[in-house]
């Protein structure tokens, strides 16, 4: 029986993890964020109802359930409150949710700077979501930041935002950005501690109580790994580490919790933004995959590259994080093609290799090597079991599992709660 999961995200962000955290959420005691920030756009749909979250857990719309952010996450104070407002207004008012004392905070001047640093890169953008989550990481480790916690000892805070006002204005003025006044920001941030206050916590205190009383606890992931700042696409990534390897650390845990790793995956591949994407598609099937997947980013709006499944980043990731059981996601998108094809290794330079080289420079040489299978014609959203799948979505399947060694413990059929197939028996006992 295990009491604790990890979500990740296993390809470059939006695989599905919001659908899958809520679904298993269902069945948790505590939903824990433990990094990135409101870069994330994590989508949940049930009843009809479609809802967007960007820094909250996506456990919020079980009121049973407690919603950590952890202190790994970038908090955004002002993107929670409005976060929490419109799920207010769709209805959402029953929840429990707590913020780490220790999370470093985003501040007005980060998105800012975000932009500048892009615009500095001249034409070799990141592609980043402009929500200043790589500068506020910078200052958490540069040991300028703020964190939530400051929030709650109003004269602490004052000393250590003058500094920050002081520091970042030189650097505003230096890129002829608008500057910040202290007075200004202490009240508003005031006035946010008086909304937020009674919600920020010890949250590793909180999480390893609930783990010593065997509460179910389930860790969702932001981005993905192709993102992570250390074993992604770098530098097309994201200042966090995604990986289920995070979650002691951006939660406060200990490592010896981490026993169960959900990999979510889309069928195939997407990714928003910048950088080498190897099976990436340019032709009419990459267009017919992003409209019947919606493939257009929750957070900017913007469009999402999409390419085959590729198993070299499923083995990589896999080896990574130490995935258990893949989710694989929107699995109904692609009904209807004549043929499928995974990618299975790359040639690089007249080579076969298996596994992602570290540079971006080899990456973008890397050529797939696919295995092509037939496609299916069927409609499978409302499929409730493997068994009923058309034969060759079956083969898709374990041609995956065959390719990357990890079973396929979940399948998404629709975006919908309820079309979910859960094969796994060891998910099927969280
Ligand atoms: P996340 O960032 O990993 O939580 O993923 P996003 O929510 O950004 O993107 C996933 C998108 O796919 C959302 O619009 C979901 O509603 C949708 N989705 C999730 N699972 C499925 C599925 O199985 N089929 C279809 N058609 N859509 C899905
Ligand atoms: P979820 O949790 C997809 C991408 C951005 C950009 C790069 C760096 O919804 O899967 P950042 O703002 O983090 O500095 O941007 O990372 N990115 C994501 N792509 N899904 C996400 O989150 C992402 N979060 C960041 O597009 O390429
Ligand atoms: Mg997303």
């Amino acid at each position: 029986m295990s009491e604790r999961l990890v979500v990740i995200g296993s390809q470059w962000g939006d695989e599905g993890k919001g659908k899958i955290t809520d679904y298993f959420a269902c069945r948790a005691d505590m939903v824990v964020r433990y990094q990135g920030g409101n870069n994330a756009g994590h989508s949940v749909m049930f009843n009809g109802h479609k809802y967007s979250l960007q820094s909250i857990p996506s456990g919020i719309f079980n009121p049973n359930t407690v919603n950590v952010m952890g202190n790994g996450m970038v908090v955004n104070p002002e993107s929670v409150l409005v976060e929490l407002q419109r799920l207010h207004d769709q209805g959402v008012t029953d929840y429990q949710l707590f913020i780490s004392d220790r999370a470093a905070m985003v501040m007005p001047w980060h998105s800012a700077l975000d932009g500048a640093y892009e615009s500095l890169k001249g034409g070799k953008l990141i592609g980043t979501t402009k929500k200043g989550i790589g500068p506020a990481y910078c200052d958490k480790y540069s040991r300028s930041g703020l964190r939530m916690g400051d929030l709650l000892e109003p004269e602490y805070f004052a000393e250590r935002l003058k500094a920050a006002v002081e520091e970042k204005n030189m650097e505003l003025a230096m890129l002829g950005l608008p500057t910040f006044d202290f007075q200004q920001v202490y009240d508003r941030y005031m006035e946010i501690a008086a909304i937020l206050g009674p919600r920020i916590v010890d949250t590793s205190d909180l999480i390893n109580k609930a783990l010593i009383s065997d509460k179910k606890i389930l860790f969702e992931g932001a981005q993905g790994m192709m993102l992570c700042i250390d074993h992604g696409t770098y530098p097309f990534v994201t200042s966090s580490t995604p990986s289920s390897a995070s979650v002691p650390v951006g939660a406060g845990i200990s490592p010896k919790w981490i026993d169960n790793v959900v990999g979510v995956a889309k069928a195939y591949c997407t990714r928003v933004g910048e950088g080498p994407f190897p099976t990436e598609l340019f032709d009419e099937i990459s267009h017919e995959i992003r409209e019947r997947g919606h493939e257009y980013g929750t957070v900017t709006g913007r469009p999402r590259r999409v390419g085959w499944f590729d198993a070299v980043v499923a083995r990589y990731t896999s080896r990574l994080a130490g995935i258990d059981n893949w989710a694989l996601m929107l699995f109904d998108v692609l009904s209807g093609l004549d043929k499928v094809r995974i990618c299975t290794h790359y040639e690089l330079d007249g080579k076969i290799v298996d596994t992602p080289p570290s540079t971006i420079s080899k990456l973008a040489r890397c050529k797939p090597v696919y295995v092509e299978l037939d496609g299916w014609k069927e409609d499978i959203t409302g499929v409730k079991s493997f068994d009923e799948l058309p034969d060759n979505a079956k083969a898709y399947v374990r041609k995956i599992e065959e390719l990357t060694g990890v079973p396929v413990g979940v399948i998404s059929v629709g975006p919908d709660r309820t079309q979910t197939i859960l094969i796994s028996e060891k998910l099927k006992n969280f």
